[in-house]
């Protein structure tokens, strides 16, 4: 018998032990993604949303020598692939590093994408529109998502949930009937969405104490568009929570693993907040 979301969540937390946080809708485990999912039982979730370190020396990572760290990246995305259900799907966001006297920013996906035993339907570019200059190339403002899933032949895509409504002839008819889908058009393979920002007069409203946030733009359009409500969401690289805000936002539920406290304590605080903004939202209507 497939069990729901909701099962699988209480599930997973008795198997887990205590989590950092806990709500009706999601859990926040503090410590290592590796071991953790090492802990989960096959097939427990339905979608995996997650930004791993990029081993660039950011402030949450120690870079590692090149293969050390692909073949961490292939443990764990093993990990995913074994706990993620037959129907299910991952989706890899990753960007660029350097690597000495070969090259100055090589895409992630030319190293990753088939260091897993996923499917991989498509590469989407997510294209950030603003960012750092560059001066001796051009400004970078992209990076990747890769969409893994596991069977082929049958997956979540539900392409309504996530049309975009500019279209730009909406009422366009071939033999009297309108040419295009009324909700919007496909949103194609580049998604224009904007970065977090941060700095004094320019950070976004949704600025949490983190350097690598996704908007929750982006993250909404994951989840609504590659899994159902109700369905159990995991992130093993949960960060500030952007996955976890929005799985509780659309209806699903939610595991994040994060290794430092005060980025859990971010997250359960934004997932906290989130729910008190329903919350209060209900009570005005
Ligand atoms: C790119 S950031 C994710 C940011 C996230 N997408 C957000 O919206 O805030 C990667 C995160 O992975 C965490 N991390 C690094 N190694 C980890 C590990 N072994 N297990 C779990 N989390 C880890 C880092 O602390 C960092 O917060």
């Amino acid at each position: 018998m497939i069990m729901d979301g909701r099962a699988r969540l209480d599930e997973l937390c008795d198997s887990l032990g205590d989590p950092y946080a806990r709500g009706d809708r999601y859990a926040v485990f503090c410590g290592d993604a590796l071991s953790l999912m090492g802990r989960v039982k096959p097939d427990a979730f339905d979608l995996t949303v997650t930004s791993p370190p990029y081993n660039i020396g950011k402030e949450y990572e120690d870079p590692r020598p090149l293969e050390e760290y692909l073949n961490w990246c292939e443990q764990w995305m093993g990990g995913i692939h074994r706990i993620t259900h037959p129907r299910g799907a991952f989706w890899l966001n990753v960007g660029y590093l350097s690597i000495p006297e070969k090259a100055k920013a090589l895409p992630l996906p030319y190293l990753l994408w088939d260091r897993n035993p996923f499917f991989l339907v498509q590469e989407v570019v997510w294209n950030y529109g603003a960012g750092v200059a560059a001066r001796k190339s051009l400004s970078p403002r992209n990076e990747k998502f890769l969409w893994y899933v596991k069977d082929p032949d049958a997956y979540t895509f539900n392409l309504d949930a996530i049309r975009d409504p500019d279209v730009k002839y909406p009422n366009q008819k071939k033999n009297k009937r309108l040419r295009c889908n009324t909700i919007g058009k496909n949103p194609s393979d580049v998604w224009r969405i904007a970065k977090v920002t941060s700095g004094r007069n320019r950070a976004s409203a949704e600025r949490a104490p983190h350097p690598a946030q996704f908007p929750l733009d982006l993250i909404d359009r994951v989840v609504l568009g590659f899994s159902n409500p109700e369905d159990l969401v995991l992130d093993p690289f949960l960060g500030s929570g952007t996955t976890a805000v929005s799985c509780v936002r659309n209806g699903r539920f939610v595991v994040g693993i994060e290794i430092q406290e005060s980025y859990c304590e971010c997250a359960a605080d934004r997932i906290e907040a989130e729910l008190q903004a329903e919350k209060s939202r209900l009570f005005v209507y």
